[in-house]
């Protein structure tokens, strides 16, 4: 058994923490905070088809050392996953990496809803976290622009008592508004084509349809005060909606697109520093639900391509907890806050069964994100450079304690 001694929870009580290991040893974990292991509800971990940008082993290891313990994946693969065929064939090849890596990360997965492929839906339900919609196109082929479709899909998840995630921004809009600023070639382009009022109308139409049909409804990555004052009348009206945010929208702004061009690209984009900040007041008004990490590598060579070859995407589960925890230094979120955003909501949310997985975060510790060092496999960060203040320091997953100072070197 290892014993750590001396751990607090995050209102400061004494914390009695072993780990069943088969190992004897006790560790000092005196100024040491327990949280419980981080859910990050949306993952993009490339497997199948995209391995030379990200694979299991390599996540799995940059999960453990971002304190997560279980991820949801998204099923925009190569090919998208669909089928209960294509469902299995993922798992499969999951397994076989997360063995090869002997990390025993929990994850769950999601089925791609598509027009062609709705009768897959039942067969796989309960293999399923949830049913990820792409109302407008992004990385891969999967899109649900129609209405027919859209309405058949919300009525099939509430006749299933599934969830349907939604990646909420307007095709038509998107479709219009590239045509608009067809002669531009900045990379902040991206953010005036994909504008506040994209994701707000995708927004409205979804919450209208999880109305109609009693749909619970999962609004990915919302990063605009458009879409939350949605949200709020939506909870409000007591509509199973639920609201994630991202920590590129909470941590960066549009102005990165100077520095980082490329690497600052992602669907939704970058938005204003007004529509940042207004992220916390949404946090602090009881809005958001989540925090996903929307962690979606790309190799470097990818990023640093020209505005309209470089793919929308950025890696973040090594640093989305210590972003929020210098977060909390910076007194702008509660360590209340950051557990219920990071496991409490999501673990109700998903109805997941209680776990003693743990992360053993050091408050005080002060790092640089050095994008190399990383283990995601992409090997940068959009917050390359970045002091933060807080950080996991070992995560306990299934039993088995990473001492991640070690494992970062
Ligand atoms: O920026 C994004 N990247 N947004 C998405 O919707 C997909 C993701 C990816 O898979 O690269
Ligand atoms: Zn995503």
């Amino acid at each position: 058994m290892t014993i750590f001694l001396g751990a607090k929870d995050i209102h400061g009580d004494a914390v009695e923490l072993n780990v069943d290991d088969n190992i004897d040893t006790q560790i000092d974990a005196s100024g040491l905070t327990v949280l419980p292991g981080l859910i990050d509800p949306h993952v993009h971990f490339r497997t199948p088809g995209q391995e030379y940008k990200e694979d299991w082993r390599t996540a799995s290891m940059a999960c453990v050392c971002g304190g997560y313990t279980t991820v949801f994946d998204m099923p925009n693969n190569t090919p998208a996953c669909i089928t209960a065929e294509r469902l299995a064939d993922k798992k499969a090849i999951i397994d076989s990496q997360l063995s090869d890596a002997d990390i025993p990360l929990n994850y769950g997965l999601y089925i791609g809803a598509d027009k062609l492929s709705f009768s897959e839906i039942p067969i796989v339900k309960g293999d399923v976290v949830g049913m990820k919609i792409f109302m407008g196109s992004s990385t891969g082929d999967l899109l649900m622009d129609d209405d027919e479709s859209l309405h058949q899909a919300f009525e099939l998840a509430a006749k299933l008592d599934m969830l349907i995630a939604i990646h909420a921004e307007d095709e038509c809009m998107i479709q219009e508004r590239t045509e608009l600023f067809k002669a531009d070639t900045e990379f902040s382009t991206h953010s005036k084509i994909r504008s506040p009022e994209v994701a707000a109308k995708a927004v409205e139409k979804a919450i209208s349809l999880s109305e109609k049909y009693g749909t619970r409804l999962y609004l990915l990555h919302t990063s605009t005060k458009l879409e939350l004052e949605l949200v709020a009348k939506a909870k409000a009206k007591g509509l199973p909606v639920y609201a994630e945010v991202c920590p590129h929208h909470l941590f960066l702004n549009e102005t990165a697109y100077a520095t980082l061009k490329g690497r600052a690209q992602m669907n939704p984009p970058l938005r204003s520093e007004e529509q940042r900040l207004y992220l916390f007041d949404a946090i602090n008004n009881g809005l958001v639900d989540t925090i996903g990490s929307d962690h979606a590598p790309h190799t470097i060579a990818e990023k640093d391509s020209a505005y309209r070859q470089a793919p929308s995407g950025v890696p973040g589960i090594e640093t989305t907890l210590s972003l929020l925890l210098n977060a909390y230094n910076d007194k702008l979120l509660t360590l209340d806050q950051i557990q219920s955003l990071t496991s409490g909501h999501a673990r109700e949310m998903f109805h997941l069964p209680k776990s003693t997985d743990s992360v053993l975060v050091d408050l005080n510790l002060t790092k640089t994100v050095v994008g190399k060092n990383l283990k995601t496999k992409c090997a940068w960060s959009p917050y390359e450079g970045m002091s933060l203040t807080g950080w996991p320091v070992y995560t306990l997953l299934n039993n088995r304690v990473f001492d991640l100072e070690k494992i970062r070197g």
